[in-house]
């Protein structure tokens, strides 16, 4: 891939979904658009990137840049931040009243975080009370989270024996995930550089290992758009180990990447 195509395909990247692409993942990027190439009927991705110069298609467009985004996770990432949500934060959003709580995992890739966070909160709650909306801008990522379908390889990252039993079930030779957990959930193709309003209200908002790829005005915007869905008494949750600082409303709590919102503080919405 020619520096030139890919730094084509970096712009389109960082104007559609925010996300950088560094000079040095030429190979990755070339890797993963070789199948849109291939179903295009087109010879090469030098072949794919001119027809979409000269097309300006829209749909191809938006299929490249989802193509280029990491899709990288698993069940049970940052285990101390599950640990945290189903021990502590889970149960007091619990206890506050009979409505059913509400958590947003943005940018949840092929599902395995959204299916965590389902997991966790069935171990307070009753399923009609647990409403968990899982977005991503890819729209094959969520097809696949959509099924519950996971292979073994994907299974063995970090899901323990005993979740797995509980929660899933042997489909020939992968696992899909019981009926329960998939029914908690509700997925959605949606941009996080759009406005995340239409989405409702939540109590807690992941949005893990998916700001660091962002430019760093894209992500200062994103977290005002999270914010804006975050309920007063809300959590927001991001990477353990990830830079992110979200609005000054929102203060550490003692578990890395958690953090809660500070009812001294208004919200963006309402602050003008
Ligand atoms: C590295 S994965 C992280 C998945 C999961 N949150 C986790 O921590 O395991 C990043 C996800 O963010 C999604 N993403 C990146 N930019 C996005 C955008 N502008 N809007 C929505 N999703 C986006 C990618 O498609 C990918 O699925």
């Amino acid at each position: 891939m020619t520096p030139n195509d890919l730094a084509f395909v970096a712009e389109l990247t960082r104007q559609q979904a925010g996300v950088i692409i560094r000079a040095d993942k030429s190979f990755f990027v070339e890797t993963r658009l070789g199948p849109i190439a291939r179903r295009e009927a087109l010879e090469s991705v030098a072949e794919l990137i001119d027809r979409v110069r000269s097309t300006n298609d829209a749909t191809l467009t938006r299929q490249i840049v989802a193509a280029t985004l990491v899709q990288d996770t698993s069940f049970f990432r940052d285990r101390a931040t599950f640990a945290r949500l189903q021990e502590s934060v889970i149960p007091t959003l619990a206890s506050r009243d009979k409505a059913p709580i509400r958590l947003l995992s943005a940018g949840c890739a092929t599902g395995q975080e959204a299916y965590t966070l389902a997991m966790v909160a069935l171990e307070s709650l009753a399923p009609p009370r647990i409403d968990i909306v899982a977005i991503d801008f890819s729209a094959q990522a969520l097809m696949k989270a959509e099924t519950g379908v996971y292979s073994h390889f994907e299974v063995q990252r970090g899901l323990p024996i005993r979740s797995l039993l509980r929660h899933f079930e042997q489909a020939d030779d992968h696992w899909k995930t019981r009926p329960d957990l998939r029914q908690s959930i509700r997925w959605g193709e949606h941009n996080l550089l759009d406005d995340l309003t239409p989405l409702g209200e939540f109590d807690i908002v992941v949005c893990s290992h998916v700001l660091s790829a962002f430019e760093p005005a894209a992500a200062a915007a994103t977290l005002d758009r999270l914010d804006a869905v975050c309920r007063d008494d809300g959590f927001m949750v991001f990477g353990a180990n990830e830079s992110v600082s979200p609005p000054a409303a929102f203060a550490s709590t003692p578990t890395p990447g958690v953090w809660r919102r500070s009812s001294a503080f208004p919200r963006v919405s309402s602050a003008g």
